[in-house]
């Protein structure tokens, strides 16, 4: 029904209004997945057997090392199958971390083993100082063997097999140590008329060969008591398995990976995106009614989601944080196949027992030993890399719906935006501008004048972004498909034809990115430049960016609306191997065509739906299909901040909500909570009523008009954000754990953040009515009302303050000790405000004398930043000598010279830099215009630029100095400082 309800929509659009609901059961619980149920039956079986020890063990005498002793190979065999044997390597990587790998020998087939190759920026580097492992007994079973290095100690025991990392002695995280590994060996499928017993027949496929080479077909001899302990009574599901009216082929047959992944000492864990869940992550095993399924990654399109719940979503990314007011450590499960979770947290929380059932692949797992979460973001950004500093723009207001329906229709909205004074950089068009859902093909009848469009919308600085979808329409007279066909790089079915399969075009094909000759190709598809071989997009400018959607891939008519497991990709690979990486192949190739489509490259941006680990480096994502609810609104938070600390961290919830039409109330708060998130768009699906802010009355629509300016003016501070997480890969919205890894009060906090390093710490609004919101501090310090300067002092125990929300109001507090500088000058779109001078606001800290605060700033579009030209300013203010009432003095410093010889700037070095670069020059007169200084404890005598001027100021006292809970904070505002935003310079505060 709903396959038919979305097609009709695609034909009718706008005509046909069904509500619509989560079809839990268009998806499958673990119960209805075979290798899941195996998995969780293992588990079971394990939790039931006091005496249950893991069938897997080191062959003593086939352990050996590299050279440089950091990387150990060994040969697993399972006491169960003594003919099957297993090759581990683990390896301890350059920066700390260590990589466990385990694939079968000689298999019948291969194993799926490319996941991390696409994940990772490149293969991780071994460390290179000699290790010394210890304990190391040739031939004996039952050894362990230890390396200790950088803090921490690896163990590894050989029978049962058990990989333990400890630091200080104390166990930090556990491999098998429950004993649920389990490597389904490659089998032969059993004859059909004798059933249950396996016995040799002919191969299907090819056999791979293993690091062995290919194994005979031989008859697996049943181990003599039995593997039923182990393995189950049944071979459950092994050979195929069927899903309401799918049948999934399963040539294979059973390949399954379970692995047990404790963390005895950490109470929290978090990652794992993307579910509509709480960033810390609740146990699965229990009483939690919405939780008794494991957490699922299989990217799909999940219709109109719960808001509290394990289901898979459409990103999936294998990385978990566990945490403690000790350490953080993490673990980044390189799997592309389906893979539930189950998690268990102690009854005491002090420890929390995982288990990863993952349907193929080779075991490929990083344990990243931390201690602190930054050096876990750091650990997971030098396998994966960070999100790239993106185009100025695309950090801006976004305005999208499904759909603005003709070209003059995208010039009202961009002009309506002017007539109220909203300003917003991105005008999108879903799908519906494309003749027949033929992507890149303009529908003539309604957007006859694209080139002309994109250009009107230029004109005033913005920009539009076009969606291209991955399915393309199955007809010969549409050249994207016919020339893919053609190329013969379309997905195959299993029985080796074209795949087909219905989306929104209709009767569609997929493309399939896995094949190298798909990516020429589709880059020459957006070239603006020349004449290219084939058909290519001459209707598109370079103000026009672009949009994936479905791509996990949505296939309607699919088994769990995606594609059949067993359709074939490039290599040979079935569909089950590679699903969870499809999307971000898509995305990683739309992003280097809009890369390259000019003569010079430009940074791109493309907005994709699916996602994977390593994702970050292709462009933004957003949540996908949300409701208009209060409910949804709020889980977007945690969805955004656990798809931050997964790597993905320039993300966001569509504004509004895609369905439903929200309330003015809501909207208001939807646009605040938008303002503060990374990737800040309204979306609104094609049956609800237009809403774009301009629409309201008063009083709200100065109230979306303020929300919209303020998150302009504070452009300067998103930058800056973004260009710490492209060079250190720590999330831009940070959640309390984050920021405060020792607060153990703030371990499950997850409805306020702070905002990369600026000190802006936000607790959006999510439910109606509201007058007030709690704010919990973690820390000693003095926190000020962003509007107000009202005053709010922490404790190092940590509280809660009451902060006024009523609708006109974000609650939002500076940290003090912060420096943030905005741009105020009210204007339609972003690049306008290129020679916009500065405001600089001090938080002094509790001590009412220092603070510290950057900015960085370059062209916004091209990659000359990357030769150095850039500006990257520190501003900071403490008391020129020690002594009682000293003097205060404001310094403008270049960092970049300040880090000079030891960092990078967004990735190059540094060392020949030149401040006088053609960039800083292009803004060498942008001018600071006002400075203001809360929390002075008394007023100047005199304020002057060191060697030069006095300067104008004035000076409200406040009533919530020192030893005051609260107040307002005192205020000096210096106008027109005549310091300009390049230079260096000292302003000199006398007390
Ligand atoms: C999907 C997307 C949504 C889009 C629609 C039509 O549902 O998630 O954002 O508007 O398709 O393209």
């Amino acid at each position: 029904m709903r396959v038919i309800t979305l097609l009709l929509n695609s034909i009718l659009p706008g005509t046909i209004l069904l509500s619509h609901a989560f079809k839990a059961h268009d998806f499958k619980t673990c119960s209805q997945s075979a290798f899941c149920r195996r998995g969780r039956a293992l588990a079971q079986r394990a939790s039931e057997n006091a005496s249950w020890s893991s069938p897997y063990h080191i062959d003593a005498e086939t352990v050996s090392f590299s050279p440089s002793q950091s990387s150990l190979t060994a040969r697993v065999t399972s006491f169960l199958y003594p003919e099957i044997h297993f090759q581990l390597q683990v390896d301890i990587l350059k920066n700390g971390v260590v990589r466990v790998r385990m694939d079968e020998i000689g298999g019948l087939r291969k194993r799926y083993d490319e996941a991390a190759s696409w994940a990772l920026i490149s293969e991780p580097a071994l460390r290179d100082d000699d290790l010394n492992w210890v304990g190391f007994k040739k031939g004996k079973k039952g050894g362990v063997v230890k390396a200790a290095y950088g803090g921490v100690e690896l163990a590894i025991s050989y029978s049962p097999l058990k990989i333990t990392l400890l630091r200080n002695g104390r166990e930090e995280v556990v491999l098998n140590g429950r004993g649920l590994l389990h490597m389904e060996h490659f089998r032969n499928k059993p004859n059909q008329t004798d059933e249950g017993e396996e016995r040799p027949s002919e191969l299907e496929g090819e056999g791979g060969e293993g690091i062995e080479g290919t194994r005979e077909q031989t008859v697996l001899k049943e181990p003599a008591n039995g593997n039923a302990w182990f393995e189950g009574e049944e071979k459950d599901g092994y050979w195929e398995e069927t899903f309401l009216s799918w049948t999934d082929s399963k040539p294979k047959g059973p390949e399954s990976l379970s692995l047990d992944v404790d963390f005895p000492n950490h109470g929290h864990v978090y990652g794992i995106p993307q579910h509509a869940a709480s960033l810390s992550l609740p146990s699965t095993i229990g009483a939690n009614p919405h939780f008794s399924d494991p957490f699922r990654l299989y990217n799909g399109d999940v219709f109109e989601y719960d808001a509290d719940s394990p289901v898979s979503l459409y990103g999936s990314i294998p990385l978990m944080h566990a945490h403690s007011a000790e350490s953080t450590v993490g673990i980044f499960n390189a799997l592309a196949s389906e893979t539930w979770i189950d998690i268990l947290g102690s009854p005491t929380n002090t420890s929390i027992a995982t288990h990863w059932i993952s349907e193929s692949g080779i075991l490929d797992l990083f344990i990243l030993p931390g201690p602190t979460p930054d050096d876990v973001f750091a650990q997971y950004a030098s396998l994966t890399g960070t999100t790239p500093l993106p185009a100025h723009f695309a950090i801006a207001h976004h305005q999208c719906r499904w759909n603005y329906v003709s070209s003059d229709d995208v010039r009202t909205v961009s002009k309506r935006f002017d007539e109220d004074d909203m300003p917003v950089d991105v005008i999108w068009l879903d799908i519906e501008y494309s003749e027949e859902h033929k992507y890149f093909i303009w529908d003539e009848k309604t957007f006859p004048d694209p080139v002309e469009m994109a250009n009107d919308v230029a004109s005033v600085g913005r920009k539009m972004v076009v969606i291209i979808d991955p399915h393309l329409k199955r007809t010969s007279d549409y050249p994207v498909f016919a020339e893919a066909e053609a190329k013969k790089i379309l997905v195959k079915k299993a029985n080796g034809e074209d795949y087909e399969g219905w989306c929104w075009s209709g009767s569609s094909a997929w493309v399939d990115f896995f094949h190298p000759d798909s990516w020429e190709w589709w880059h020459k598809l957006f070239s603006l430049t020349g004449k290219t071989e084939g058909w290519r997009w001459a209707k598109s400018t370079d103000t026009i960016f672009i949009w994936n959607d479905m791509n996990e891939p949505s296939v309607f008519n699919g088994p769990e609306i995606t594609m059949p497991k067993d359709s074939i990709h490039y290599g040979g690979w079935e569909h089950r191997d590679v699903h969870n990486i499809n999307g971000m192949l898509y995305h990683n190739q739309t992003s280097q065509a809009v890369m390259r489509r000019g003569t010079e490259l430009k940074r791109p941006f493309v907005l994709s739906r699916s996602f994977f680990a390593g994702s970050q480096r292709f462009g933004a994502i957003w949540t996908g299909d949300n409701l208009g609810t209060w409910e949804h609104m709020a889980v977007g938070i945690p969805m955004t901040l656990s798809n931050g600390i997964a790597g993905m961290t320039f993300a966001g919830a569509d504004v509004g909500g895609f369905f439903g039409n929200p309330d003015v109330e809501m909207l208001v708060r939807w646009y605040q909570v938008g303002a503060f998130g990374p990737f800040f768009r309204a979306h609104a699906h094609i049956d609800t009523k237009r809403r774009e802010p301009y629409l309201y009355n008063e009083p709200h629509k100065s109230m979306f008009r303020d929300i919209l300016r303020l998150r302009y003016s504070l452009l300067p501070m998103w930058y800056t954000a973004f260009r710490e997480t492209s060079v250190t890969g720590l999330p831009l919205l940070r959640p309390h754990y984050v920021v405060f890894p020792k607060d153990t009060r703030g371990f499950a906090i997850d409805d306020q953040y702070y905002v990369g390093s600026s000190g802006l710490l936000v607790k959006p609004v999510t439910s109606p009515g509201a007058e007030t919101a709690d704010v919990y501090l973690a820390e000693d310090e003095v926190y000020y009302d962003y509007f107000d300067r009202q005053v709010y002092r922490g404790a190092a125990s940590g509280t809660t303050v009451t902060v006024p929300a009523p609708l006109s109001k974000i609650p939002l507090l500076r940290r003090g000790g912060s420096i943030i500088s905005t741009r105020q000058r009210p204007r339609r779109a972003s690049p306008l405000m290129k020679n916009d001078p500065f405001t600089l606001t001090i938080a002094l800290d509790r001590s009412g004398t220092s603070a510290k605060g950057d900015l960085y700033l370059d062209d916004g579009e091209t990659y000359a930043f990357e030769k150095g030209e850039l500006a990257w300013r520190g501003f900071r203010i403490s008391p020129e000598h020690n002594k009682k009432n000293s003097p205060l003095v404001l310094h403008s410093e270049d960092l970049v010279t300040l880090h000079k010889g030891n960092d990078v700037v967004d990735g190059v070095q540094i060392k020949s830099w030149d401040p006088r670069n053609a960039f800083a020059q292009s803004i060498a007169r942008v001018y600071v215009e006002r400075i203001a200084v809360l929390g002075l404890e008394k007023e100047p005598k005199s304020v002057n630029v060191v060697g030069g001027k006095g300067l104008e100021w004035t000076f409200s006292k406040g009533t919530g100095a020192k030893g005051k809970k609260t107040g307002v904070a005192s205020a000096l505002t210096i106008k027109a400082p005549g310091v300009l935003v390049v230079e260096d310079w000292q302003i000199r505060i006398e007390l």
